[in-house]
C-alpha cells in the first residue's frame, strides 16, 4: 500500500493491517474538496515564499490537472493508497514530479482531512436546504388547492375533530422550515478553516491562514490547534438535523402508506413510484415511503455511531476520527434520499378527496361543536361537555350519527338548542369555523399559506 510515512519503518506493514487501516474505499468521494484545499494551501504556500513561484505554479497546474482528470473519468484513483489524501499526493507526483513533495509543508493530514470534511459536507449541505425548499414547495403548493378538502382529523390515531388536507399538509411544511434553519444554523460552524493547525500544535513556518479561509470561502478559523484536528462537533451536528429531518419524514411516510391501504383509500401513489409483487399481481406497494421510514433507522444509527465514536476521545487526532465518514455519508446519502424520494411521491400523487371526506361522515368528530354550540349560548363549557357526551351517547345507542338527532332529542338534553345548531355541526361547518390563528379554518390556513410564503422568500416569521 502506497504511504506517506515509510522512513522510521524496516519492514512493511502486515496486509491485514493495512486492509483494516485503509479509508479509501469511503474517503475518496472527498477527492475533489481535498483537491480545493490542497490548491487553496499550495498558493498561500507560494504567497509567502515557502514555496519559490515556480514550485507553487508545478503543483497548482498538476493539482488542477488531477481535478479535471478525475471529473472527466481519464484519471483514476489509486487503488492501493492508504487515503484519498495519499491517493493525491501520489498523483500529483506522477503529474509534476518530486515538487510534488513539497505540498505537505506546514499541513498535516490531520488538519487537512477536517478541511476536506467541512468543505464537502458545506457544500451537500446546500444542496439538502435546496431539496428541504423544493419538498416545502410542493407541501404548499398541494395546499394551496386543498383549503376546503376535509380530513378526518386524528389524536390516539381516532377520529378527533375534521381538518383540512391543506392544513394537515401545511403541518410538514413547519417542521422542514426548522430542518432548514437548523441546516442554516450549523452551517456556520461547519465553515471554519481547521487547515494550518498543523498535525496538532501548528507550524514553525510562517504561514497565513485567513487567505486560506478566504479562498476556500471559510467563514472563520478554527482558533486552536488542538480542538481544531480532534473537532467532529460538525459531524455531530449535522447528522442530529439529519436524523429529525428523516424522523420527519418517516411519520410522513407512515402517514403514506395508511393513507394508501385500501380501508382508507385517501391517496393513490403514482405507478413509478410503487413496486409490485413477484406473487400477487394486483399488488402496488407504497415500498418507496416503507423504506423512508426504515431508513431512518440508520439516520439514528449515524448520529449516535458518531457520538460513541468521540466519547472519552482524548485530545488531539486520533485514528477513531477517521471512522466519521461513514457515519457521515451514511447519513447524508440516506436523508438526502429521503428528502428526494418524498418529493418524488408527492410529484404525482393522487388524493381522493371524497374519500377523505366521507371518513368523516356520521364518526361523530363533530361533538366538540355541539358543545361549543351552547357555550355560545352562555352555558358553561363543563356543562356543555356532558350534555354533548350524552348527545353522543343517544346517537351510538340509535346506530345514528350525531346530526342524525331530532331537535326536540336535542332539547331533551338542554332547552337552548335550536334549528340551526344542525348547521353548526356540517362536517365542513365545523372544519371551517376553527380560524384561530394556526387553527383549519380555510381562512386561517389561507394565512398561514401566507406565512409561510414569505418565510421561502426569506421575509421572516410576523
Ligand atoms: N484517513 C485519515 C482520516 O480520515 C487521515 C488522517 C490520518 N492521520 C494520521 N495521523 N494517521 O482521519
Amino acid at each position: 500500500m502506497a504511504k506517506l510515512w515509510g522512513g522510521r519503518f524496516e519492514g512493511g506493514t502486515h496486509a491485514d493491517v493495512e486492509a483494516f487501516t485503509s479509508s479509501l474505499a469511503i474517503d475518496s468521494r472527498l477527492a475533489q474538496a481535498d483537491l480545493k484545499g490542497c490548491l487553496a494551501h499550495a498558493r498561500m504556500l507560494g504567497r509567502q515564499g515557502i514555496l519559490s513561484d515556480a514550485e507553487c505554479q508545478q503543483i497548482v497546474k498538476g493539482l488542477e490537472a488531477i481535478a479535471s482528470g478525475l471529473e472527466a473519468g481519464n484519471l483514476g484513483i489509486p487503488p492501493d493508497a492508504e487515503d484519498v489524501h495519499t491517493a493525491i499526493e501520489l498523483l500529483l507526483t506522477e503529474q509534476a514530479g518530486v515538487v510534488a513533495g513539497k505540498l505537505h509543508t506546514a499541513r498535516s493530514r490531520n488538519d487537512q482531512v477536517a478541511t476536506a470534511c467541512r468543505l464537502y459536507l458545506r457544500g451537500e449541505v446546500d444542496a439538502l436546504r435546496e431539496e428541504i425548499r423544493a419538498l416545502q414547495a410542493r407541501y404548499l403548493e398541494i395546499a394551496e388547492g386543498n383549503l376546503h378538502t376535509v380530513l378526518p382529523g386524528l389524536t390516539h390515531l381516532q377520529h378527533a375533530q375534521p381538518v383540512s388536507l391543506a392544513h394537515h399538509l401545511m403541518a410538514y411544511f413547519w417542521m422542514l422550515e426548522r430542518d432548514h434553519a437548523r441546516l442554516t444554523d450549523l452551517r456556520v460552524r461547519v465553515n471554519q478553516l481547521p487547515l494550518g493547525s498543523g498535525a496538532l500544535a501548528g507550524t514553525t513556518l510562517p504561514i497565513e491562514r485567513e487567505g486560506v479561509a478566504k479562498e476556500l470561502g471559510f467563514e472563520g478559523l478554527c482558533e486552536n490547534s488542538l480542538d481544531a484536528v480532534s473537532d467532529r462537533d460538525f459531524v455531530v451536528e449535522f447528522l442530529s438535523a439529519a436524523a429529525l429531518i428523516g424522523t420527519h419524514l418517516s411519520r410522513f411516510a407512515e402517514e403514506l402508506i395508511l393513507w394508501s391501504m385500501p380501508e382508507f383509500g385517501f391517496i393513490e401513489l403514482a405507478d413509478d413510484v410503487t413496486t409490485g409483487s413477484s406473487l400477487m399481481p394486483q399488488k402496488k406497494n407504497p415500498d418507496v415511503a416503507e423504506l423512508i421510514r426504515g431508513r431512518t433507522g440508520r439516520l439514528t444509527g449515524a448520529l449516535t455511531g458518531a457520538l460513541v465514536m468521540l466519547k472519552a476521545l482524548p485530545l488531539s487526532y486520533n485514528r477513531d476520527l477517521q471512522e466519521d465518514k461513514q457515519h457521515l455519508f451514511e447519513g447524508l446519502d440516506t436523508v438526502r434520499g429521503a428528502v428526494r424520494l418524498t418529493l418524488l411521491m408527492l410529484q404525482k400523487a393522487t388524493f381522493r378527496p371524497d374519500r377523505m371526506e366521507r371518513a368523516c361522515q356520521g364518526d361523530y368528530s363533530n361533538t366538540t361543536d355541539l358543545a361549543d354550540y351552547l357555550v355560545r349560548k352562555g352555558v358553561p363549557f363543563r356543562q356543555t361537555h356532558e350534555i354533548a357526551g350524552k348527545a353522543v351517547r343517544l346517537a351510538i345507542q340509535k346506530k345514528v350519527a350525531l346530526e342524525a338527532l331530532s331537535l326536540d332529542e336535542l332539547r331533551g338534553l338542554h332547552p337552548g338548542f335550536d334549528t340551526d345548531v344542525f348547521d353548526s355541526i356540517q362536517t365542513r361547518a365545523v372544519m371551517e369555523a376553527r380560524n384561530s390563528r394556526g387553527g383549519t379554518g380555510s381562512r386561517a390556513v389561507a394565512e398561514q399559506i401566507d406565512r409561510a410564503r414569505k418565510t421561502l422568500r426569506g421575509e421572516g416569521l410576523k
